[in-house]
């Protein structure tokens, strides 16, 4: 209850809360204290099934001492537990706590299994049949909703079996990428380049390097162009692992193939994130997710 973008909403939810309970509390005594409308017998005047007479007792009193109890064990748990607005509660509880004590309790258990592995370079835990299980499950708990669940990745999600990196796919590449994260950043390249005519010449050169079916006569042209690229992709389009740049020459497209996508990239570039896991996972789980990486591509 604490992520109120402003007081207000804190004492808003509290307020309504507490009048809540209050009103409760009205409603008992206010309804206790009501003479009844009925007549002498005691019967309200509702009739049922002919003969079923709606009588006006008063209600048990353990049924209102009960209601009292709700009334008084709300007020405690609002003074023990967080649940009044921002207020925090005297016991300190709170469920992101609570969850964080177990992962961390979790991660105390496993750290024995975990301690054998940490000894192994990545190279050596792909061998390892119990080690490539635990990968595999951490894989699919943490990466496969987006590399998808056999790694093979998805558009925009790259492929993480086939041998081709953007940032590189050795043992210390990959867990550099997993522990920080990566920014795949592609500027808006039309300005740069010239007119839609180029932007199009530009795409059918970039079509030739992976010997993809293009306009030899307009590819010729973009050759030119393709200058601007050549900063970032490399003068022979291979890409450069230090910026993230794709290999435009090996016929595999993280963001899909043909003209109009490659146009579309020019004329707007990409900003692709893969998010950092330092937080999510301990050291030694990346270094077994590593391990697994490593081995898919290099079976
Ligand atoms: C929210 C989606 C998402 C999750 C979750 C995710 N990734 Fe990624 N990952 C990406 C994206 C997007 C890229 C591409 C970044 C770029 O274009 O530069 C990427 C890139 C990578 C790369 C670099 C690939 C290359 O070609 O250099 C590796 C390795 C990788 N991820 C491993 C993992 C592992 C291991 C996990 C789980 C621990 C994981 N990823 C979880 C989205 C994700
Ligand atoms: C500032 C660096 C930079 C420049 C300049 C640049 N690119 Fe890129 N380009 C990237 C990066 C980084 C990626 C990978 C994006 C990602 O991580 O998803 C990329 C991706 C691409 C892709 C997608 C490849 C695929 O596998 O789907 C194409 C196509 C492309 N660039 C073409 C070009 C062309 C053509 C030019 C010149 C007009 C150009 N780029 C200029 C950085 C650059």
């Amino acid at each position: 209850m604490s992520d109120f973008t402003s007081n207000f909403w804190a004492l808003y939810v509290a307020g309504i809360t507490l009048v809540s309970i209050l009103a409760c509390l009205v409603l008992l005594v206010v309804t206790g204290k009501m003479s009844p409308s009925t007549a002498a017998d005691n019967t309200t005047g509702h009739v049922w099934d002919g003969d079923l007479r709606e009588m006006n007792n008063p209600l048990p009193r353990w049924w209102s001492y009960m209601f009292v109890f709700t009334i008084v064990f709300s007020l405690i748990y609002l003074v023990l537990y967080p649940g009044l607005g921002a207020v925090q509660g005297t016991l300190g509880w709170s469920s992101a706590k609570l969850h964080a004590d177990e992962v961390a309790k979790g991660n105390a258990e496993t750290a024995p299994i975990y301690a054998k592995f940490t000894t192994m370079t990545p190279e050596e835990l792909s061998k390892d049949p119990k080690a490539m299980a635990i990968g595999e499950r951490l894989y699919s708990n943490n990466c496969a909703q987006c590399h998808a669940s056999d790694a093979r990745g998805n558009k925009g999600f790259p492929n993480l079996t086939d041998g081709d990196w953007l940032h590189g796919g050795t043992p210390d590449k990959i867990k550099e990428t997993i522990v920080g994260g990566r920014i795949g950043n592609m500027p808006p390249m039309a300005a740069a380049v010239g007119s839609p005519e180029d932007v199009k010449g530009v795409a059918q050169y970039v079509l030739s390097l992976s010997g993809s079916p293009h306009d030899a006569a307009l590819a010729e042209k973009g050759k030119e162009k393709f200058v601007v690229c050549a900063a970032c992709h490399g003068v022979d389009g291979k890409g450069m692992q230090a910026v993230g740049s794709a290999n435009l020459t090996d016929n595999i497209w993280l963001h899909g193939f043909g003209e109009k996508t490659i146009i579309d990239m020019i004329n707007n570039g990409k900003v692709n994130v893969m998010p950092a896991q330092a937080s999510k996972l301990t050291e030694a789980q990346i270094h077994v997710v590593t391990g697994y990486i490593w081995g898919m591509s290099n079976k």
